[in-house]
């Protein structure tokens, strides 16, 4: 559903959102983004917009959380129609600014991560979370929101950053949203644009893994090594995926199960390569 036209107003740099966000109604919405919006970024947008008396969304596709400098070059970059996206969400602000504003000349500080993001993401693209912390921290501090809103999808990612935000004491509150998905059960994510027609018709498999482990655990399984085996025949059985991982972790801290108890949260998840795209999903469990 497309919302009430209001005027989006595009911010470059720290000066201009210092002094647009001065008596600005609260509460004020955050949604961070690296831009190439899709239906997902648009269902946080909606949230934030429902909650929040003033929104704002930022696009910065951000250097530091990237390993390879081919991965950073080749992410899908198209501003006009991001604003274009905004604009339609009703968004109120955009803060899109150049890489020298986040991190001007001289910058030498970064935000070191802890426990929850070693496993998982956290092994297999090192520095990842560090660079997504230290961002979201800079534009947690620049912007003072009082509530932000991010995609369930990137799980890890929010266990990281509302631990930063307790331990460096930022009072915006993280909100994750349930991931939004294609008819076909696909995660939608900025990087499925790269799949060739036939991944992407393979591409579906991590949903279908995922719900054999679920089913799995509700059939009455309760060993985490019988949840993940259920994910992995799912998984080898599709010949253009190669799996990185499948993980039956603790819900709150990650690390690996034995068993999967009840009540206790836990989160299924797996990280699929297709050709030269990585694609990663997860179930929350119960
Ligand atoms: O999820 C993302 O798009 C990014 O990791 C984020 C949170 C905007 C930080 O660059």
């Amino acid at each position: 559903m497309t919302a009430t036209k209001r005027a989006t107003t595009v911010l470059h740099t720290r000066a201009e959102l210092r002094a647009a966000l001065q008596g600005t109604e609260r509460p004020l919405g955050l949604v961070p983004t690296m831009g190439w919006l899709h239906e997902g970024h648009r269902t946080l947008m909606a949230r934030a917009r429902a909650e929040n008396a003033t929104t704002i969304a930022t696009i910065f596709v951000n250097p530091r959380q990237f390993n390879e400098a081919a991965d950073y070059q080749r992410y899908p970059r198209n501003e006009a129609r991001d604003l274009a996206i905004c604009a339609d969400e009703a968004i109120d602000f955009v803060f899109a600014p150049a890489v020298e504003e986040i991190y001007p000349p001289g910058f030498d500080t970064t935000v070191s991560v802890g426990a929850v993001a070693r496993p998982l993401e956290g092994a297999a693209r090192p520095g990842h979370f560090e660079g997504v912390a230290t961002v979201v921290a800079i534009l947690f501090e620049l912007i003072g929101a009082d509530r932000s809103y991010f995609g369930q999808k990137d799980a890890q990612q929010v266990l990281v950053i509302r631990q930063m935000a307790r331990d460096l004491a930022i009072p915006t509150e993280v909100i994750a949203c349930p991931t939004v998905r294609q008819p076909d059960g696909l995660a939608l994510s900025s990087r499925n644009v790269h799949l060739a027609p036939d991944e992407r018709a393979a591409a579906p498999v991590l949903r279908r893994a995922l719900l054999a482990g679920r089913a799995r655990w509700e059939s009455g399984e309760r060993s985490a090594a019988a949840v993940r085996e259920a994910m992995w025949e799912v998984l080898t059985a599709e010949p253009l995926a190669i799996p990185a991982y499948v993980s039956v972790a603790d819900g709150r801290t990650l690390t690996e199960l034995d068993r999967v108890i009840d009540d206790d949260p836990a989160l299924l998840s797996l990280a699929v390569r297709f050709g030269a795209t990585r694609l990663i999903d997860n179930e929350p469990l119960p």
